[in-house]
């Protein structure tokens, strides 16, 4: 199997690294023009590994043709891994925390950044001590005279990881997304917690305007990164195919025998991999796969899919974040539906009010599904939100809760029918949540989640508030209404 961004063994010491393959890629790099490097990482066909699979080269160049006038650009490396089903970025970090950081270094030379931020989470205390561990080595064997490197520790909220509400919680507000994207707006100033806050104008390509944008890029795109400048584009296209080069970290959970992280090569089949990494499933038996609670369930029927980006988009469905989540046949799919639905109401910001609204009662339908049988006029309400729940939405989440949780109810016809009969039995509820760690082959999921409130609290009950009026009313600055106002509240 190919080892490309997994380190099979943790490298421990900065010395261990410059002894493997590191510094030369940043060495290439600094002796590279900037657009050199851009189509370097645009010819290997390198994409992003957060979610959505956009090519990474774009991204740099886009970014790069935005630049600002006066204020450079930032590179935020996306560590805050919230995807329920996935452990392979903290996994990446703590076993080579130096390879990562390198890739950031590269990339701030490729879009002219000065600074990088490397986006962790309190939730993942070893991660964090580990990364910081790393850069104070690397500061002291001169690696940042070009380019400030900083760790920013946001909170738990799965939002956080949404590129754009992670730059609003690094400028020191709340994971609330916003409307411009990063290569339209950036980071105002890092630590500095009113600077701009209210502004709302946006990166150009004429470079005449004030805030500049910024890279944000997932750890383990970013980890492709030296390899890719060092070795050259067709060694990374000697893996994977052709629209889906490389190689895949996946995480294999939930009904699998044990639970595990392991770098593949992108086209193996989701069967091979679960089996590879999961021992199969648990029961002898796999309904369905969940990729995170960001694509549609796969089947039992297309198991056999390669993981590629084009073969999932095919299947109607999607790589996500690598997070292969088995659903075997003890798991009740009502129940599954539910536990999706419940934890994304939840984390729903509630800046859009259907996102918010429709995803609360979406859950609470299906929650009561579970235990006393449904009546005809509870689906067509279900099918109603399911509806409307994306309308005005900022960010993906709100389509994520219909794709996910639609695709549920249509692989599994006959499960509403089920619970809807008289004298059906009650469902054990399934529990979606965020990956804490994996100790002895068994995920331990974020304990948590289960008892977070739609408001964001840990309250014994919901203030029935969103998080985004609850929490922080300058979110509303950051739409691009009454700014100013909003700056003097
Ligand atoms: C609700 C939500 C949560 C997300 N969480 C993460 C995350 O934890 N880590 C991540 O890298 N990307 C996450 N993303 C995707 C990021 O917004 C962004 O696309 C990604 O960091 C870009 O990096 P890439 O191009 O290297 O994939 C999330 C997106 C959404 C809509
Ligand atoms: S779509 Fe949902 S999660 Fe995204 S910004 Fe709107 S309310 Fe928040």
């Amino acid at each position: 199997m190919p080892r490309r961004v997994l380190d099979a063994h943790p490298v421990r010491a900065l010395e261990d690294w410059m002894a493997a393959e590191g510094g030369r890629g940043v060495a290439r790099a600094w002796e590279s023009k900037p657009d050199d490097l851009i189509a370097t990482i645009s010819a290997s066909g390198l994409r992003g590994r957060g979610g959505a699979g956009f090519p990474t080269g774009t991204k740099w160049a886009t970014v790069r043709a935005n630049h600002a006038a006066d204020l450079p650009s930032t590179v935020v490396v996306n560590g805050a891994e919230g995807e329920p089903g996935s452990y392979k970025d903290r996994s990446i970090l703590l076993a080579n925390p130096y390879r990562v950081i390198e890739g950031a270094l590269i990339a701030a030379a490729a879009v002219g950044a000065d600074q990088v931020v490397l986006a962790l989470k309190s939730s993942a205390p070893d991660v964090v001590a580990r990364v910081r561990q790393a850069i104070e080595e690397m500061g002291a064997a001169g690696w940042f005279q070009r380019v400030a490197v900083d760790v920013v520790v946001g909170p738990e909220h799965y939002l956080y990881g949404e590129e754009t509400a992670l730059l609003e919680v690094i400028d020191g507000r709340e994971p609330f997304p916003r409307i411009a994207p990063p290569w339209r707006r950036g980071l105002a100033d890092v630590g500095d917690d009113t600077a701009l806050a209210a502004r709302v104008e946006l990166a150009g390509d004429d470079g005449a305007t004030e805030v500049p944008p910024a890279l944000v890029n997932n750890v383990e795109t970013i980890a492709n990164v030296p390899g890719i400048i060092v070795n050259g584009p067709a060694w990374f296209r000697e893996v994977g195919t052709d629209e889906s080069p490389g190689t895949l970290v996946v995480t294999v959970s939930g009904g699998s025998a044990r639970a595990g992280v392991a770098e593949l090569p992108m086209g193996i089949t989701m069967r091979d991999a679960i089996d590879l990494v999961g021992g199969g499933a648990r029961t002898g038996k796999v309904v369905g796969v969940l990729p995170g609670v960001s694509s549609p369930i796969v089947t039992a029927a297309d198991l056999d899919v390669p993981l590629t980006y084009e073969d999932l988009a095919r299947l109607g469905s999607g790589m996500g974040a690598g997070a292969l989540m088995v659903i075997d046949e003890d798991v009740d799919p009502i129940a599954l539906a539910q536990g999706v639905s419940r934890f994304l109401a939840v984390e729903s910001c509630g800046q859009c009010r259907p996102c918010k609204q429709d995803g609360i009662e979406i859950a609470s339908i299906l929650e009561r599904a579970l235990s006393s049988a449904p009546a005809g006029r509870d689906r067509t309400e279900l099918d109603s939100r399911l509806a409307s729940i994306t309308v005005g939405a900022r960010c993906s989440l709100a389509t994520q809760h219909q794709t996910v949780v639609g695709s549920i109810l249509a692989a599994f016809p006959g499960a509403w029918e089920r619970h809807a009969e008289a004298g059906a039995a009650p469902a054990t509820p399934v529990q979606i949540a965020e990956i804490a760690r994996i100790d002895d082959d068994e995920a331990v999921l974020d304990a948590g989640q289960a008892t977070k409130q739609p408001d964001w609290s840990h309250h014994d009950t919901d203030s029935g508030a969103a998080p985004a009026d609850r929490i922080d009313q300058r979110a509303d600055a950051q739409m691009g209404l009454a700014a100013e106002d909003a700056v003097e509240r």
